[in-house]
């Protein structure tokens, strides 16, 4: 019999019992209906829409409710839905002095994981999993709350006063003024930097059963609580081989420093022998060009000719990488393009936001698509996730007195 307790499972192994897939490079986890990719063919749809009509055509929070109820709102419900969410913008008071708890130095995906682990002790009791309406309220809640989180982060980096969130102003509008603004002067959002950043927000929003999100159902697969779940979606996210990313991009750019050096860097990265990796290039999924990618390089364009940033030497340097990965045989044929991660990495850094800062604005547009996977999952008959291992350690053996040993 297959129980939990079999310690020998080699033997099932061998007997085809259960697959071993380390990296679950051809395991799927779970049915969803939330997002669709094709990585060959460089599709990714949404409920069925691509991400390049939801990018040029919808907006984030309209892609949030897409992804959360499974259809596109009417202008009444998209009206209902962005007022609910700034409705719930404001965090409790006292969470704002978990941050005096942190070092100013702290790195901001550290107080994020932690402030967000921490609204699950606002929000434990009154909190049934099983009732729909208390999942969609702390769905409501973090998608609103996470813009004022990642806001706060920033400024106790700076320390500086935490902003109140304006609901005046538009979702990702209300996130520049609570990351730039201050109480000392005026500040408005440039309505152009605000659209590029609506548009990171929604090209992030979800991408299926990656390392993140997984992490977030596996949690979730044992009733825990969905705040202290995302957390642990954000803790994974951290990782430089995923959300990490487009800050490893910006590091490497400033490492190479100078477009001289670039062909040295490029030879490392072709190098079996050095571990060396051109960060923001190939994609687990991708063998395409990341759709998202596609996107995010005509939002760069035109940020960096609106904000006339176009010449840093630092863009130039991605630039010239860009065309080496598009042109150069290494990594035409290993199908290793630019990802995502590269552009939103350069769009980020030429709207002036700290490279400390990408990964948390990723895990606040990556927020809405770990809730809704959260919710797909606790809705429907689920088992707690478990996955099995293949033993390779030492057979059973006798003990021995540590005077004998
Ligand atoms: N630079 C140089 N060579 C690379 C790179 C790279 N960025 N990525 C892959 N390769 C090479 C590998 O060395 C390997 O070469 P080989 O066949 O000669 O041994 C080949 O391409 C295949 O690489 P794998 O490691 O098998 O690809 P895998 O699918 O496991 O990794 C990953 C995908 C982790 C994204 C990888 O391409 C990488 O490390 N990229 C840089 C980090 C990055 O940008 N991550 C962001 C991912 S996107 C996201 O999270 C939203």
């Amino acid at each position: 019999t297959v129980g939990p307790d079999v310690l020998d499972v080699a033997p099932l192994a061998k007997a085809g019992m259960f697959t071993f897939d380390p990296g679950f490079v051809a395991t799927a986890s779970t049915e969803s209906k939330i997002t669709y990719i094709d990585g060959t063919a460089g599709v990714l749809l949404h409920r069925g829409y691509t991400i390049q009509d939801l990018a040029s055509k919808s907006d984030y929070l309209e892609v949030c409710f897409l992804l959360y109820y499974g259809y596109l709102p009417n202008a009444q419900q998209k009206a209902e839905f962005t007022n609910t969410i700034k409705h719930h913008t404001m965090v409790h008071e006292s969470l704002t002095s978990f941050f005096d708890g942190f070092h100013h130095n702290a790195h901001p995906m550290a107080m994020l994981c932690g402030a967000v682990g921490a609204l699950s002790a606002f929000y434990h009791d009154v909190m049934d999993i099983r009732d729909e309406r208390d999942r969609e309220i702390a769905a409501h809640r973090l998608v609103a709350k996470m813009p004022t989180l990642a806001a706060m982060c920033y400024k106790h980096s700076l320390g500086q006063p935490f902003m109140y969130p304006r609901n005046d102003l538009n979702y990702a509008s209300n996130f520049l003024y609570m990351m730039f603004g201050t109480p000392c002067e005026q500040y408005e959002p440039n309505p152009a930097v605000a659209r590029a950043m609506d548009r990171i927000f929604t090209l992030h929003a979800d991408h299926e059963q990656n390392a993140s999100t997984s992490t977030v159902r596996l949690a979730g697969s044992s009733g825990a609580n969905p705040f202290a779940c995302i957390s642990a979606g954000i803790a994974t996210l951290w990782g430089p081989a995923h959300g990490g990313a487009n800050e490893a991009v910006l590091e490497m750019l400033n490492e190479i420093g100078d477009e001289s050096r670039i062909d040295e860097f490029v030879a490392r990265a072709k190098d079996p022998n050095d571990p060396f990796r051109l960060m923001g290039f190939g994609h687990r999924v991708y063998r395409n060009m990341d759709p998202r990618a596609a996107v995010l390089k005509e939002s760069c364009d035109e940020v960096l000719k609106e904000l006339g940033v176009e010449d840093e030497p630092l863009l130039r340097i991605a630039r010239r990488l860009e065309e080496i990965a598009l042109s150069d045989e290494y990594f035409v044929s290993r199908k290793l393009f630019p990802n995502v991660d590269f552009y939103s990495g350069i769009i980020l850094k030429a709207i002036g936001i700290p490279t400390s800062m990408f990964t948390v604005i990723f895990a606040l547009a990556r927020t809405v698509g770990w809730i809704s996977h959260w919710h797909e999952m606790i809705s429907s008959p689920h088992k707690i996730g478990r996955p099995r291992q293949l033993y390779t350690g030492e057979d059973q053996r006798d003990f021995q007195p540590v005077e004998k040993r």
